[in-house]
């Protein structure tokens, strides 16, 4: 049996963040994780750049049933706060967009800053240890894993979500939250490519690799600016990753595939400069051709010289152009994933210290609770603030 103060389930975001804050307090702290190496997802993430927080990180950033949550969160520890962190360990990193920073040599990078901030901290992270149970003693909990007993005072769940299973995601943390009687929030994929039905996956076969920059709007009226990706399975790119958080099976999603300009103006400007050409070839010019030409041979688009285009003609393709509605089939779900919807009700955790409201010493945060921030480095940046409040407290 080893005994610890704290004991952290999770060796990623959150957790490393927290036990590095916790060992500096000076409390025993020990990491366990099933996988072979720490911050596995950390790794795979943004393309092996990781994109490890965003400038512009806010609470309207995220979606929680309860907000004020999120608010108190990111306020005690910033992106800021997390780029000075960075910077001190001398770790080059660059802005890619929208206030995204991304590391310049790869991944590695942010976990070597976490390990190393762990072993400065005297943090024990126990590798290749998955936890199988966990119960209260008088003292704190005990955890059984797959490599030892351990003792402890204050445990903290940052065991993450259900995406990716292939790198060990798995249930424990929500397993926990029921046994003691803390209430969940239903869990769905989030941040996830859309699959079609088969008809039109039947229509944009032939179309996969193109992108193109659009607005996506869900029935709730979400607005994503960002590029979409036709892929061999469905829809995905950044606009439909951010909006299939917002989405719920069965509702549509409204793309307009050319935000920039409306398509009459364009056509007033064709009528001038080059009235006998084909509407099929000018619309090249503005969207990518390979996507026109299938949507001439399906008759979504009426090919005709542009000077014979009626009002009606322009009023039909400026609805199909701007208003392109698409009714995905579903997700791709857990297996391609970024994130999980839902999870461990923040009603139950104080804000401040992410304890447990009814039991004293157990703690959750990351991915496991019901916090979830849209594409960009907004996850990492609620990992780190979470991590890094619990470990002022644990
Ligand atoms: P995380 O999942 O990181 O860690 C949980 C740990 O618990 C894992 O190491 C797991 O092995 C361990 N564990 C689970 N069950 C266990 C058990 N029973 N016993 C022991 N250990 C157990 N976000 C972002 O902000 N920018 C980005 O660029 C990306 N990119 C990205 C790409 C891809 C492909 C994915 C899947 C996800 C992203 N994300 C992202 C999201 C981001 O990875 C995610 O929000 C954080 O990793 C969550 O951190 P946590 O520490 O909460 O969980």
């Amino acid at each position: 049996m080893i005994s610890t103060d704290v004991l952290v389930i999770g060796a990623g975001a959150a957790g490393l963040m927290c036990a590095a804050q916790a060992g500096y307090r000076g409390r025993k702290t020990i990491v366990v994780d099933m996988g072979k190496k720490p911050g596995r997802k950390i790794l795979i993430s943004g393309g092996g750049r990781c994109n490890f927080t965003n400038k512009n990180a806010s609470p309207e950033n995220y979606l929680c049933k309860n907000p004020h949550f999120v608010k108190s969160c990111l306020s005690r520890y910033t992106q800021f706060d997390f780029i000075e962190l960075v910077e001190r360990h001398g770790m080059p990193y660059h802005h890619k967009t929208l206030g995204q920073l991304f590391c310049d040599n790869g991944a590695q990078d942010i976990v070597d800053v976490l390990m190393t901030e762990c072993e400065w901290a005297g943090v024990d992270v126990h590798m290749r240890a998955e936890v199988l149970k966990v119960s209260k003693t008088e003292q704190g909990f005990e955890v059984i894993t797959t490599d030892n007993h351990y003792q402890c005072q204050s445990l903290v769940v940052a065991s993450g979500g259900l995406t990716m299973p292939k790198l060990g995601a798995t249930p424990i943390g929500y397993k926990i939250a029921q046994q003691f009687g803390l209430a969940l929030l239903p869990t769905t994929a989030a941040l996830v490519p859309f699959t079609l039905h088969q008809h039109d996956k039947e229509r944009f076969d032939g179309l996969s690799g193109i992108s193109v920059p659009t607005t996506v709007t869900s029935e709730n009226g979400v607005t994503f600016k960002e590029n979409i990706l036709f892929t061999h399975r469905g829809l995905s790119g950044p606009a439909i990753l951010q909006i299939s958080s917002f989405w719920q099976a069965g509702e549509a999603v409204t793309i307009d595939l050319l935000p920039e300009t409306p398509i009459d103006k364009l056509i007033n400007g064709w009528r001038q400069d080059a009235p006998q050409k084909s509407l099929k070839n000018i619309l090249t010019t503005v969207l990518p051709k390979r996507f026109i030409e299938a949507m001439v041979s399906q008759q979504e688009i009426t090919d005709k010289a542009i000077n014979q285009l009626s009002n009606a003609d322009i009023d039909a393709l400026s609805h199909y152009l701007h208003q392109w509605q698409i009714k995905p089939n579903g997700t791709e779900g857990y297996r391609t994933a970024e994130v999980t919807l839902g999870g461990v009700d923040t009603d139950e955790l104080s804000s401040k210290t992410f304890e447990a409201k009814k039991v004293a010493g157990l703690y959750f945060i990351g991915e496991v609770t019901d916090v979830t921030g849209w594409l960009g480095g907004y996850n990492f940046q609620y990992a780190w603030s979470a991590g890094w409040a619990c470990g002022q407290a644990v």
